[in-house]
């Protein structure tokens, strides 16, 4: 799994609360923030941002990986993901929705490091194991 200073974890911790500041979440007040770490070194965060058309919703962690895709970013080595108003006496709260995980497996270098805040320092193959491939 990529390696990375408890400094860097803090600092991309940090950029992902701030984008969970920016959430867009009318229907659910629940703001989710994430901050995906280049191989450049450059920190791409997002936000969930929902829609009064409920299903059009999209998490955190997905707008901060294709914000990075599409700034033209290809090795994302590490992401992490901040739930605000998730209840760290329930974990599973804190946790990225498995559409996020099947997207990181995707989007993410194949030993990236997901970061959860409240939970820890997690690898793909602990999100997502045995996932759909093509
Ligand atoms: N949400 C995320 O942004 N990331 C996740 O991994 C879980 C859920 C968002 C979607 C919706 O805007 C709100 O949290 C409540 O489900």
């Amino acid at each position: 799994m990529t390696s990375l200073s408890d400094e860097a974890v803090d600092t991309l911790l940090a950029e992902a609360r701030l984008h969970g500041e920016r959430a867009w979440v009318p229907y659910s007040n629940f703001r989710v923030g994430a901050a995906v770490l280049t191989a450049d070194g450059t920190t791409v965060g997002g936000c969930n941002v929902e829609n009064a058309s409920y299903g059009l919703a999209v998490c955190g962690e997905r707008t901060a990986m294709f914000s990075a895709i599409a700034q033209g970013h290809r090795d994302l080595v590490a992401l992490a993901v901040s739930c605000l108003d998730g209840d760290t006496s329930q974990p599973a709260t804190l946790m990225p929705c498995g559409a996020c995980r099947q997207v990181m497996l995707e989007l993410l270098r194949p030993h990236a490091l997901v970061i959860v805040d409240g939970v820890g320092r997690l690898g793909l193959d602990d999100l997502l194991p045995r996932p759909f491939r093509l």
